[in-house]
């Protein structure tokens, strides 16, 4: 499974790089607002520290205009993702981008039927919400399951499910059961994947005793 950090702060997505274990970005409108930075300067930065796709999205609601700003924004790195909306407009403009040989991420998915026609449109990501549908009372796992059986009915839809709006080491485990290709991670929840209570209270003991002896490695 691949890791995509779902951030636009450029300090702890270089942290979290350093560690070799992130696979690519994601962003979008209200991270970039909450980074209280340039756009395209955020993006610019990120795609500097990180070798794989990292998502920008359009902010266009008519595909013409879409496809304008992802003009732009594929100009900024080799390995932009174009990410726009899952509408009929941004659905057009997947597909042209798509032709065209871009990557393309279509968020705001809350449906099979949706992420089948993205699919159609040659979406290389599709970008279910799951805390979103779980916020409502849904059962945001459902989805991905949904989505999975329906891409495994079709092996020539290349799309791979990037489960988003995560927001708990749960919804990382249940994506990776499920088979979803990308869990996009905020860096909080990423960083608790690797605690666990008796991890620290093992490491705890071995130091002990490892003082006892007196001894070093180096
Ligand atoms: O990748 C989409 C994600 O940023 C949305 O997450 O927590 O705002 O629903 P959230």
């Amino acid at each position: 499974m691949k890791f995509f950090v779902d951030s636009a702060d450029v300090e702890e997505i270089g942290e979290l790089a350093d560690s070799g274990l992130i696979d690519g970005v994601t962003t979008n409108p209200s991270l970039i607002a909450k980074s209280g930075r340039n756009f395209l300067d955020v993006i610019k930065e990120i795609c500097s520290i990180i070798d794989g796709p990292v998502s920008a999205e359009v902010t266009a609601l008519d595909a013409p205009t879409m496809l304008e700003e992802a003009k732009v924004l594929r100009g900024l790195a080799p390995n932009i993702a174009i990410k726009v909306p899952l509408t009929w407009d941004g659905l057009k403009a997947c597909k042209v981008l798509s032709d065209e040989g871009t990557m393309v991420n279509v968020t705001l998915c809350f449906s099979a039927t949706q992420a089948l026609l993205a699919a159609k449109a040659g979406a290389t990501f599709i970008s279910p919400f799951i805390g979103r549908l779980d916020d409502m009372g849904l059962d945001g796992m459902e989805l991905i399951e949904e989505i999975r059986e329906i891409y495994d009915n079709y092996p020539k839809l290349e799309t791979e499910i990037l489960a988003a709006s995560i927001r708990s080491v749960g919804h990382v485990k249940q994506s990776a059961l499920i088979g979803a290709d990308v869990a996009t991670v905020p860096a909080s929840v990423i960083k608790q994947l690797a605690k666990h209570p008796l991890t620290d209270k093992g490491l705890d003991a071995f130091m002990k005793d490892w003082e006892t002896t007196g001894q070093t490695i180096l």
